[in-house]
């Protein structure tokens, strides 16, 4: 956090995008969660800029949030309360292709009345496009989601070891580091597999975060149709407390 308040210092937000070289590996449900995290829990003022077109799933997602609030008193009545606990209302989620996303987050940016800490980008699902490759390597952090799968994991490192070498080798480039987490863990995993893993990546120079995030269906779960249920996932609402328990939602949050 003490970069965060340097950019603040200087009114330019940081870049951040949770980021793999694979499909449906949690890119948008992370980036959900820590916008809403970072927003609604911890103050910060936060902007979600979704360059995953046409699925805009982020954007999609609010959307959706949006029309259930109205017709739904049970969660109208929780926004209201929430919005006046924190005093402020929900973030902006942006929906832009990927061509465009960097201008159009900047002309955003430059629009808006307040000054953001933190721009989250949702990216696409493949890296094998030049755009999303500029993208990338414009964030200023990226955090990518891993599983003990063996062919996810030589994937994964194959991308993070060339990405680190070419921002090593040219420092003119804004991405400052990736950095990676454990994502889906079953507790069917031996411990010396984790083990044996972080020594890899140590010797490899790629950091890993500590808390391990598990496979858990309420990492789908947004707010139900008819009823009054409890949430998680959501880009009005942080994640309900009684979820939160077992998710290392929080504890995931504390080490980012
Ligand atoms: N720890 C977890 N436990 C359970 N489900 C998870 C977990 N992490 C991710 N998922 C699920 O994986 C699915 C894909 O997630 P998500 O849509 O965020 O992936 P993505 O990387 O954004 O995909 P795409 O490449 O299509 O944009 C979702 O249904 C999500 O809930
Ligand atoms: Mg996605």
């Amino acid at each position: 956090m003490q970069n965060l308040s340097e950019n603040q210092k200087q009114n330019s937000p940081m870049y951040i995008s949770f980021c793999t070289q694979k499909g449906g590996a949690g890119k948008s449900v992370f980036t959900t969660l820590a916008a809403s995290w970072l927003h609604y829990e911890l103050g910060f003022s936060i902007a979600v800029i979704d360059c995953d077109y046409p699925q805009w799933s982020i954007h999609k997602l609010r959307e959706r949030e949006k029309e259930q609030i109205t017709k739904n008193g049970f969660y109208k009545k929780k926004a209201y309360e929430l919005c006046k606990k924190i005093g402020k209302r929900t973030y902006p989620v942006v929906p832009v292709q990927p061509e465009t996303a960097l201008t159009k987050a900047n002309e955003f940016l430059a629009t808006e009345e307040i000054n953001y800490d933190l721009v989250l980008f949702d990216l696409p699902g493949t890296v094998n496009n030049k755009s999303v490759v500029e993208l990338f390597f414009n964030m200023d952090y990226l955090f990518v989601p891993i599983t003990t799968s063996r062919i996810n994991m030589e994937s994964t490192l194959n991308f993070i070891v060339t990405v680190s070498d070419i921002i090593q080798k040219n420092p003119q480039i804004r991405l400052k580091q990736v950095q990676t987490f454990w994502n889906r863990m079953t507790g069917r995993e031996r411990q010396e597999l984790y083990v044996a893993y972080e020594n890899a990546m140590h010797e490899l120079n790629i950091p890993i975060m500590q808390t391990r995030i598990p496979q858990s269906v309420r990492y789908d779960r947004e707010q139900s149709i008819s009823g009054n249920d409890y949430l998680f996932l959501s880009t009005v609402f942080p994640p309900d407390k009684p979820l939160l328990k077992g998710s290392n939602w929080d504890l995931f949050m504390n080490d980012f």
